[in-house]
């Protein structure tokens, strides 16, 4: 029977987010293909949950996904009603304000700013008395400054190559990112016997990274 319900990223976090789990002592199924969105281990105690990396805090706010595996920049945007329990120490990268040259950010009281984290640039320029134009797009962020789109833009950053190939500097680091393990309000008081464990092989996992 399934005991834990258990949303994981895909995309980029996901490998490490598996080897995570499995070295919990979770035997992972044998055949991951991309295209199933539910597995089982197996001895169908946990079940998986494959969804986009932005949409697991949203398994997990109800309760749909008894824990998640998240990135802290997926939470901040997203501001769900949810437990953050760990810090994993996977998927580290910087959230950074970045753009041609420093010299962009002197008008800043019509600066546009290009983003997939609209709540975070709000927030974040809120803090600096700034209301800048927040233009919302899905992916390939880079392109909106060099094609004059936005003057910057907020995005992760991780080894800086896309930035380094669109001839972009990073201007200012919001926040510095990695991957979380979050519960399920309910769940965590209601299944704490079976999470509490998880989060104990998981804090010593961490701890020798
Ligand atoms: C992310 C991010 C940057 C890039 C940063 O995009 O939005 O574009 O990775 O990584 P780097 O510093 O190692 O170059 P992702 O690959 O997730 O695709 P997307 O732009 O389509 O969202």
């Amino acid at each position: 029977m399934t005991k834990l319900t258990i949303a994981l990223p895909k995309g980029r976090l996901s490998k490490k987010a598996l080897e995570l789990i499995e070295k919990c002592g979770i035997s992972l199924p044998e055949s991951l293909d991309d295209r199933k969105l539910i597995a089982y281990d197996k001895n169908n105690e946990y079940r998986f949950l494959y969804v986009k990396p932005a949409d697991v805090p949203t398994y997990v706010e109800r309760g749909t996904a008894d824990i998640g595996i998240a990135g802290k920049d997926t939470i901040m945007e997203e501001g769900k009603d949810i437990y953050e329990l760990l810090d994993l120490k996977i998927g580290k990268c910087k959230l950074c304000i970045a753009g041609k040259s420093p010299e962009i950010m002197r008008d800043v009281y019509s600066l546009r700013v290009a983003t997939k984290y609209p709540n975070i640039a709000r927030q974040y320029f809120e803090t600096k008395y700034i209301s800048p134009d927040i233009i919302e797009l899905k992916g390939s962020v880079e392109l909106a400054p060099i094609t004059d789109l936005s003057d910057v833009i907020l995005d992760i950053v991780e080894s800086g190559a896309t930035l380094r190939s669109n001839g972009l500097k990073v201007l200012e680091v919001v926040a510095d990112i990695s991957a979380r393990l979050i519960a399920n309000k309910v769940s965590f008081k209601t299944k704490y016997d079976i999470i509490n464990p998880l989060i104990q092989s998981l804090e010593q996992l961490v701890g020798a990274l």
